[in-house]
């Protein structure tokens, strides 16, 4: 059997999991009925005071990506649980002119990581090590993927871009109800992390309405306005960041931030129906996992069968089965681990994979080991999409894994460290937070990135800009953004519907599927459950925040009403 029941984080389910990591994820707030026709551009994001910040930038005469720059810096003050400047992320860009590119700003394990380092004698992950330390921590990317996606399609001045976060961070904004929750309910972590005080931690409750003043964050953004990637991987902020990880037991030296540069890389590129895929490689998994689902129902009716009835929901799961299967396996970082993407996107191989489904029964996910080749060849993220007037687009996915990352607050420099050493497999067979396992290819190396599942993506049709699509979530980001899509393509739904329509996850192991509550009817409910799947009631999953260009030219948000997110356009 592929999966070890040894299960760290002191075996919570993956429901129970998701929902620990979920704030933030699933702030529920605002109804997203804004149906103007805006033809100039348009900004969805995770918070209303940063979706305001992108579309000043592009009414500016920003184009997409300095509005993207704009809007990544806002959110590091807005959305402290999962926007950032010490996280990473993947951007995926769509020039108008139909160039496409990728930005892997992910974060690296230090130099000094070494395989075994969350294990303890015994051999044994050390509870919570790679979630709530400093060790947990990758090399933050955010920043050098900023200056890098300026320096190559900026247009605007680079300090106009960070100046509007700085004037959150130092005169506040005022908080919703649910950011009032997650900062009250992890009032005992920041606490117990962050020894002096931080401006997380309050006397009493946090309430919505309240001003979120962050003063050393907003002069951590100034140095990053005047001294661009200067301003932090070298000078005060990085020295406060290594004195950081000295205190409290970290490994990361001034070499390793020196070290850090994102990288440009090749989009993965593949086709559903008559709709081209653009989307980001490894070290993500998602843009691979995302075609080969689309590919494995791609011949099937779902129109037909309809959104959420219980053929489409029982092709779905099995798809997702032996996608999440392969990922264990074969999806690491391409700079260390050969990753076999033309295998695993081999239409003929993906048939092959689905010839083991039968209607009758749910395959179990036991009997479902990775696929081999003939020739084995050569709770926190969050996720905006961009476009402006002139077609450009941008789709971003940046994440401190978990709700606040480490919740570890670098003193003095008012930030936020991730928790992405997590999304390593510290040893084969344990699942991570999400639940999901790994082995060689996603080991703990030095300066090796971490897999990940986030998955920003851009939709062609017809060789014309459709979508720009992505999700936080975690494992469920790949399965979500896979549903919102066939959404639009197959269900019909205009970018709102499809955003709001419930969703559901499953991910081979463990052997269930993940329901948002009133994703199906009874009926389809007992027909599955007859066929033996095991589907498990869940929270929100997931929030996607997407942009359509309908065909009469104009742009139409999706924002996820599961969250504070907000569309902007005009
Ligand atoms: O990169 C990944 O796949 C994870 N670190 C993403 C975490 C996440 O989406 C949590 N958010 N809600």
């Amino acid at each position: 059997m592929p999966y070890n029941t040894h299960i760290k984080k002191a075996c919570l389910p993956l429901a129970i999991l998701l929902s620990i990591f979920s704030f933030g994820c699933v702030r529920g707030g605002l109804t997203n009925t804004d149906s103007h026709e805006y033809y100039n551009g348009m900004v969805v994001c995770a918070y209303p005071d940063a979706s305001q910040v992108g579309l000043d930038i592009l009414k500016k005469g920003g184009n997409a990506v300095d509005a993207a720059i704009a809007v990544q810096f806002a959110l590091a003050v807005t959305v402290p649980e999962a926007g950032n400047i010490g996280g990473g992320g993947f951007m995926v860009y769509r020039a108008a002119d139909g160039q496409s590119n990728t930005l892997d700003f992910r974060e690296k394990a230090p130099a000094a990581a070494t395989t075994n380092m969350f294990l303890d004698s015994a051999g044994n992950p050390v509870p919570d090590m790679s979630l709530s330390t400093h060790k947990a921590s990758g090399i933050p990317g955010s920043v050098d993927g900023m200056v890098e996606a300026h320096n190559k399609y900026g247009k605007l001045n680079w300090a106009d871009l960070v100046q509007p976060a700085i004037d959150l961070a130092n005169s506040g904004f005022k908080i919703t109800k649910e950011l009032a929750h997650d900062l009250n309910k992890t009032q005992a972590e920041f606490k117990k992390l962050n020894p002096g005080k931080t401006y997380f931690i309050k006397d009493t409750p946090w309430k919505e309405g309240d001003i979120l003043v962050q003063g050393d964050l907003g002069k951590t953004l100034t140095l990053i306005r005047d001294k661009g990637w200067y301003g932090f991987y070298d000078g005060p902020v990085a020295d406060e960041l290594i004195a950081e990880m000295k205190n409290g037991g970290g490994i990361f030296t001034k070499t390793d931030l020196q070290n850090y540069h994102a990288i440009w890389r090749k989009p993965i590129i593949g086709k559903y129906k008559n709709y081209t895929i653009i989307t980001m490689p490894p070290p993500s998994s998602g843009g691979i996992a995302l075609l080969q689902l689309l590919h494995a129902v791609e011949k099937y009716p779902l129109h037909r069968w309809g959104h959420n009835q219980d053929s489409t929901v029982q092709l779905i799961v099995e798809a997702e089965r032996r996608v999440y299967a392969d990922r264990s396996k074969y999806l690491g970082d391409p700079d260390f681990f050969k990753v076999p993407v033309d295998s695993l996107l081999n239409p003929a191989y993906i048939n092959q994979r689905m010839k083991t489904f039968s209607w009758d029964a749910a395959t179990p996910s036991a009997s479902v080991l990775p696929g081999t080749f003939v020739g084995y060849e050569s709770t926190q993220t969050t996720h905006y999409s961009v476009v402006d007037r002139d077609g450009n687009a941008v789709s971003i996915t940046t994440t401190l894994n978990n709700g606040f990352g480490s919740k570890i607050v670098v003193k003095g420099a008012g930030f936020l460290l991730n928790d992405e050493m997590d999304d390593f497999s510290e040893k084969p067979g344990v699942p991570n937070l999400f639940g999901l396992i790994g082995g060689t290819a996603n080991s703990i190396q030095p300066n090796k990135r971490m897999l990940s599942s986030m998955t920003p993506t851009i939709v062609e049709k017809d060789g014309k800009l459709f979508m720009v699509v992505g999700t936080p979530g975690g494992s469920t980001i790949i399965t979500s953004v896979f549903q919102t899509i066939l959404n639009v393509v197959d269900f019909d739904m205009g970018m709102q519907d499809a955003v709001d329509a419930k969703r559901f996850h499953s991910q081979w192991l463990p052997d269930e599927v993940y329901m948002e509550s009133g994703a199906l009817d009874t009926l389809t409910r007992q027909k599955l459950q007859k066929k033996g799947y095991k589907i498990i009631n869940d929270h929100p999953i997931g929030r996607v925040d997407a942009i359509l260009k309908t065909k009469w030219g104009y742009y139409e948000g999706g924002a996820d009403p599961r969250g504070d997110d907000t569309k902007l356009g005009y």
